[in-house]
């Protein structure tokens, strides 16, 4: 990569940190409120498939770009696993603190890059990443370092938006998606940009078939995805290759 790309893929990132810092109070009430709170049911199934997949005892599961920390408590909750979280967003990773040590759970959040994960190979049973794929600067390289981390038949679940399968689905996820999103989520947020940043970065993620493929070009075996509410969402899966 040239020095300039790097340098753009460099500001990509800060501009990401600052939007999400900038919005971290408000993002559980707008998640829920904007989803019709339909984004916990998807979660619940992410949790639910690495149950079936983590081994019975001293499982370790890593939650990337965990933001405030919905997924990692629905996984300690829903798993016997021990979850770590990890964020390059302080404020919302003090928000997913606050909300474990509420529930009395004592989960580690943790400060990082995605791109540039803190452990050594193999050290997971398991690695998700909800709403988080999309927002990297580079989705393979994002994707290589998920599998990096991942013990032989580790498997990654990725829950991302994607592309709604009927046509009409489509049309009115676009309408809400691009023109009602943006206006709620700026009068809500304060931050109308990070409500228009959505739909824009959805756009120039891959759809289902396209993420299976860039999944098994990294090296993912045994990938798999489900559409979720008609494929306004996809939950993709895949393994590390046994040894
Ligand atoms: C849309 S939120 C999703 C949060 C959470 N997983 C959920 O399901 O609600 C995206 C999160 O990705 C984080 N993020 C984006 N790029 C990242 C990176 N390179 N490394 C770590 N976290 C990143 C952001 O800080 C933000 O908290």
């Amino acid at each position: 990569m040239s020095d300039e790309e790097s340098a753009t893929k460099r500001e990509q990132a800060q501009h990401v940190r600052e939007m999400f810092a900038a919005i971290a109070t408000r993002y559980d009430l707008l998640n829920h409120l904007l989803s019709g709170n339909v984004d916990q049911r998807w979660r619940r199934l992410v949790v639910k498939k690495m149950a079936m997949s983590l081994p019975a005892t001293d499982a370790r599961v890593l939650d990337v770009a965990c933001g405030t920390g919905d997924l990692s408590l629905a996984l300690v909750a829903g798993t016997r696993a021990q979850v770590i979280g990890l964020d390059f967003c302080r404020p919302m990773l003090d928000i997913a603190a606050g909300k474990s040590s509420e529930r009395g759970f004592a989960i580690p959040y943790l400060e990082g890059d995605a791109l540039k994960l803190p452990f050594r190979d193999q050290s997971f049973d398991g690695v998700t990443i909800a709403f988080g794929l999309r927002n990297l600067a580079s989705f393979e390289g994002g994707l290589k370092e998920l599998r990096r981390v991942l013990r032989p038949g580790g498997m990654l679940a990725v829950l991302e938006f994607s592309k709604p399968r009927m046509p009409i689905l489509r049309s009115f996820f676009a309408v809400y998606f691009t023109k009602l999103l943006p206006l709620l989520g700026g009068l809500i947020s304060g931050s109308k940009s990070a409500y228009e940043y959505l739909p824009d970065s959805v756009s120039r993620f891959p759809d289902q078939a396209l993420l299976a493929t860039l999944m098994k070009e990294v090296g993912f075996t045994e990938v798999a995805f489900q559409n979720l509410t008609g494929g306004i969402a996809a939950l993709h899966t895949g393994k590390q290759p046994a040894l």
